[in-house]
């Protein structure tokens, strides 16, 4: 198995499984995005050490209701929860900053915390490292175990072993069509065993203009986040996109239940692509779409349940019903 192992000191160790995909795997990913009939980037590029803490700062703008929805239900949710914590292993995809496992670990008491081994998986590197910091300085873990890897492609190397919790919170899941987000789960499902829990965050379909102003915050952070996806491709691609070519583009999209994100070009723009030979040619107003956030339903959360042989425990929600946080469980 091709992965690099860091172990920072002896409760916290590091493996990265992304050298397994491979450059030119990505490269040739990225390529296939850019000369699409519609351009795409995959949002998983967004999160190199910029991107994640741009993500860090959306989730504290006033507009960007999810992050503040879903850790006010996460803040109060432990003791609702029918879950045995001794000697648990949480599995956190997508873990970013780790505030919200911050929020749930909180509630747990310490005997128990120390039985509990956490493995944040994510992209970035650096968030790992930052929050299993942060977490070990505030809680005595038995283990943190920080796995750098891609969760849609190396879903298999997360731990197998013990009684699991997986938590997939800030809808990540909503990045992904609708198809894609189905398979994922029952990919999910089937790595789970008997008397295992996902617990899994869904932002819920509402108003339109809550939803827009969500993505298009006054201070520009948001379009910040967005344009940076062109540096993050530049540096692993060795492209020569120019972030101030572009401008952010995000609506609501009624049809689909998502809110799209766009890169739109200024003008007319040529993008050499001189590791595979390519020039990317952009008319005027064309755009790259960068991401999808899709807002969920009550059937929605029905229908993963049917489609990955889970059951739902119980949906955890606000007061205004705008985000769910539901619990499956392996029976
Ligand atoms: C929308 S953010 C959510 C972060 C955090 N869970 C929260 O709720 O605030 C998505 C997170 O998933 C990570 N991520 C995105 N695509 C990924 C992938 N394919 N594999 C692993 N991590 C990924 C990003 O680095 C980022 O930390």
């Amino acid at each position: 198995m091709n992965y690099n192992k860091t172990i920072t000191n002896n409760k916290i160790e590091l493996l990265n499984y992304l050298p397994n995909i491979g450059i030119s795997n990505v490269k040739e990913e990225i390529l296939t995005g850019l000369l699409a009939k519609q351009k795409y980037i995959s949002p998983k590029f967004f999160y190199d050490g910029i991107g994640s803490e741009l993500f860090e700062d959306i989730t504290r703008l006033d507009e960007y209701y999810p992050t503040k929805t879903e850790k006010n239900i996460l803040a109060e949710i432990v003791t609702d929860l029918d879950i045995n914590f001794n000697k648990l292993n949480i599995i956190e995809l997508g873990s970013g900053d780790a505030s919200k496992i911050t929020l749930f670990l909180e509630q747990i008491t310490k005997d128990k915390l120390k039985t509990i081994n956490y493995f944040p998986v994510d992209i970035s590197q650096s968030a790992i490292e930052k929050s299993a910091e942060e977490l070990l300085a505030k809680f005595e873990l038995n283990s943190i175990t920080g796995v750098v890897a891609d969760f849609f492609h190396q879903l298999k190397l997360i731990p197998q072993n013990g009684k699991r919790l997986f938590c997939f919170f800030g809808s990540t899941i909503g990045n992904f069509n609708s198809d894609k987000a189905k398979k994922f789960i029952k990919n999910l499902s089937q790595n789970m065993q008997k008397g295992d829990s996902l617990l899994l965050g869904m932002d819920m379909v509402k108003n339109i203009t809550i939803l827009e102003n969500a993505y298009n915050d006054n201070k520009g952070i948001t379009a910040e986040f967005n344009l940076n996806i062109l540096n993050v491709v530049n540096n692993l691609t060795g492209t020569n996109f120019n972030t101030s070519d572009f401008e952010h583009y995000a609506f609501y999209n009624s049809d689909l239940n998502r809110i799209e994100m766009h890169l739109r070009a200024k003008k007319d723009i040529e993008v050499n692509f001189t590791s595979k030979n390519k020039t990317i040619k952009f008319n005027k107003g064309e755009t790259i779409h960068t991401e999808n956030s899709h807002k969920f339903t009550s059937e929605n959360i029905n229908e993963f349940a049917d489609f990955s042989n889970l059951s739902v425990k119980k949906i955890f929600v606000d007061s205004k019903e705008w985000f769910s946080l539901v619990h499956y469980l392996k029976e």
